[in-house]
């Protein structure tokens, strides 16, 4: 008889074992090191948007009390440039150095760095270093960006076409061709981007909030140019990144050539209002759609272009058509990128990179597609179902799009709706349901792990990989328990540091499914090392082979009632531990295309008289292979809704289209969704159907993928609730109003 789920460690339903250490404050953030003759540093940033450092005088801050130094471009180390390729597990987000011309880029870009004994000495000097600057007209925006003139550069390889799309369309009985804009948005995690440096006999040791500790290593090494042993860099606790964590920005390199110049530690932490400038964003996106349909609502043509606002010196394409090619059953389907340049800062990656705006405006569209004949959204989506992937020409490693269709729609009460627009009331509320799919591809990266079965009865797990609040400590416990049998509270794990065995990137909702398989292999190579001692001279099953011994619930036994603990055997042989260690690859196997599904069911109410909407039910039911701890993953899909909603009627940096400087660069007038705007249910249905195509524990990973379509359900269900279609993001107030 099989135990019930509930029982199984993989699948349980378990709280994070960092919370007490989070809870009590024992965790230790980047900023939390305070050093033996630690200095702090501030930085000056750019109050133009475009143009020169002409001079700067430092001779006033200079003077004040506890200032060590103050770095600009007439006066920092010179460093070294980055290949930055993530094959190298090395990689920037901006490829020019900090302080590396008197060039200014971007609002908010370091001009100068203001060390001293304390923070508020570095900050109040900071604020009287005098820069002169040749200001040049900026482009502020992605609107002012597409005005230039200047041809969109294409992004060719991120391009797909199959078909004729073209005719096809121009034949399609019915034809849907619309544009719709994304905003700029700002990743705002809770920990600020920080970075504690110091330098011990030549070698460089960093406590950086970072998704990634050894592409931070690595990409030390190749700035500092030192080899990578001489580089550690230590991320045991992040309070989240969303992909601006993921590859080290300029604050980390100037808080450490500082350090090394002033030769003692040196922190720097990156304030709120530069996190919106220096630390990456979610660009700003045009997406051209048009989608033809036969009589019956089948599409015939699929065409998406996407364009998107990138920095002046590096090129970042936001890859919105990822999920086109994919998602729906097509034969004639264009997807193509581009990009234009702006005087921002650089964009990065942001929770669902390209998904998330882009699967708001496809499944505007679909909807916009269906409405226009007259059909159900659902009923059109379960039309053009597909469960091969067309794009790739390969069957889905395992897909259950269909079953999360109709168990989202059941829960959801879809089969209710009255389809006709303004036609649901409660009182002075307009209601509106809308619904949408999400998608987003399952990856997996090379990993390295470490096991050891020691002595006191304990396992100990280290891998270099990092948790970023996804609970990936949790995971990786209950996969060592799961290979071990020892309960989750014997089980010591360890990760964010780069000392520890090669581990992946926090990212791409691949770290779950990457570290799973490295950690089981080690476990079990450990379970082989202490077979060898039991088996050999002086162990215990001395008479017995390899092969006879079993292990199971942490016991070693030859099957004839003799069974002894790994912690007694090690310790009668007086030995510390059995040590396993393991490296998996990445490598999937090309028979089959590896996607995530689900789909989001929203309720919004809008209140005419007092202008008033709100997402009032959410229900999602998700697709992502075994569900590995039920509480974390449904915890990492509720918040994926919560960004969703906030990414709907909330988020967006502005700059002031003349100076182009940022205009709500702040919690206060940047909105992120708080408790009051929090839907009253949120229900999250986990299909749980493990895909052993992809990995042996069946996990896909479960980041992303509620953020995708999150923000186009919410504008399906708003034009149902009001007749406005609002195709260009947020859904504020005075766009429903107009
Ligand atoms: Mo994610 S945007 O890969 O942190």
């Amino acid at each position: 008889m099989s135990k019930p789920n509930e029982a199984k460690i993989i699948g349980a339903s378990l709280p994070r074992i960092d919370g007490p250490e989070k809870l009590s404050g024992a965790a230790k953030y980047a900023a939390d090191n305070h050093l033996p003759r630690m200095s702090y540093a501030y930085g000056v940033f750019s109050t133009i948007a475009s143009g020169r450092i002409q001079d700067i005088d430092v001779s006033q801050a200079r003077q004040m009390s506890g200032v060590l130094d103050i770095f600009h471009h007439g006066h920092f180390p010179t460093l070294y440039r980055t290949p930055s390729s993530m094959e190298q597990e090395n990689k920037v987000d901006e490829t020019r150095l900090p302080f590396e011309d008197d060039k200014v880029y971007y609002p908010g870009q370091f001009v100068a760095l203001v060390v001293a004994e304390t923070f508020e000495q570095a900050r109040a000097a900071a604020y009287r270093v005098k820069v002169d600057y040749a200001s040049e007209k900026p482009i502020a925006d992605l609107e002012q960006a597409l005005a230039t003139g200047e041809q969109p550069k294409p992004h060719g390889e991120s391009g797909h076409e199959r078909g004729d799309p073209a005719s096809a369309f121009n034949q399609a009985s019915n034809q849907i061709d619309v544009i719709y804009t994304t905003p700029m948005e700002t990743h705002n995690p809770m920990e600020m981007h920080a970075s504690t440096a110091m330098w011990d006999d030549g070698s460089l040791v960093l406590y950086e909030s970072t998704q990634g500790v050894i592409f931070a290593r690595n990409t030390m090494a190749k700035i500092f140019g030192l080899p990578v042993e001489r580089v550690v860099v230590h991320a045991p606790f992040i309070g989240s990144g969303f992909g601006s964590k993921l590859w080290i920005w300029p604050h980390a390199v100037a808080a450490a050539a500082a350090s090394r110049q002033i030769g003692r530690p040196v922190q720097l932490v990156v304030p709120r209002q530069q996190m919106f400038t220096t630390t990456g964003h979610r660009p700003a996106t045009q997406q051209h759609i048009q989608i033809g349909t036969d009589a019956e609502g089948r599409l015939v043509a699929l065409s998406h272009e996407t364009v998107n606002a990138t920095s002046m010196v590096n090129t970042v394409a936001e890859l919105a058509g990822r999920c086109t090619p994919t998602l729906y059953s097509c034969s004639n389907v264009k997807v193509s990128h581009a990009t234009v340049r702006a005087n921002i800062g650089t964009p990065t990656a942001m929770r669902a990179p390209g998904a998330a705006p882009g699967l708001f405006a496809l499944e505007s569209a679909i909807d916009e597609a269906a409405v226009a004949i007259g059909m159900d959204p659902l009923a059109f989506r379960k039309l053009n179902y597909t469960e091969h992937d067309e794009g790739q020409d390969l069957p889905f490693s395992s897909i259950h799009l269909m079953e999360a269709y109709e168990k989202g729609a059941e829960k959801f009460g879809w089969s209710r709706r009255n389809p006709e627009v303004g036609s649901m009331r409660d009182g002075n509320e307009l209601i509106g349901w809308g619904m949408a799919a999400c998608n987003w591809e399952a990856l997996k990266q090379d990993s390295e792990a470490h096991v050891s079965l020691r002595s006191n009865g304990t396992v100990y797990v280290s891998c270099a990989t990092q948790d970023i609040g996804t609970g990936t400590y949790t995971v990786v416990a209950q996969t060592a328990s799961a290979v071990t049998g020892v309960p989750v509270d014997r089980i010591q794990v360890k990760l964010g540091d780069s000392t520890y065995p090669r581990g992946p990137l926090a990212g791409g909702s691949w770290a779950t499914a990457t570290v799973m398989p490295a950690i089981a292999k080690a476990a079990k190579a450990a379970i082989e090392e202490l077979k060898t001692y039991a088996t050999g001279d002086d162990g215990p099953f001395q008479e017995a082979s390899m092969d006879d011994l079993q292990f199971s619930d942490g016991q070693l036994s030859d099957g004839n009632g003799k069974s002894i603990t790994f912690g007694e055997l090690l310790k009668e042989m007086k030995l510390a531990n059995a040590d396993g260690r393991a490296t998996t690859s990445g490598e999937m196997n090309s028979d089959y295309s590896y996607n995530s599904f689900g789909a989001h069911f929203v309720e919004v109410r809008w209140d005419p008289g007092i202008s008033r909407l709100r997402v009032s039910r959410v229900v999602s039911a998700i697709d992502v292979g075994q569900i590995v701890n039920q509480k974390t993953a449904a915890n990492q899909v509720e918040g994926a809704i919560v960004m969703g909603i906030g990414m709907a009627l909330y988020e967006q940096t502005e700059y002031d289209p003349r100076s182009g400087l940022p205009v709500n660069n702040n919690y206060a007038e940047y909105l992120v969704p708080t408790h009051a705007d929090q839907p009253p249910e949120v229900d999250v249905l986990l299909l749980d159907h493990p895909d052993y195509n992809f990995s042996e524990f069946g996990a896909r990973g479960i980041g992303e993928i509620g953020i995708t379509g999150l923000a186009g359900a919410v504008a399906n269900a708003v034009y149902h609730a009001t007749g406005k279609r609002i195709r260009s993001l947020p859904i504020t107030l005075d766009k429903l109003m107009a």
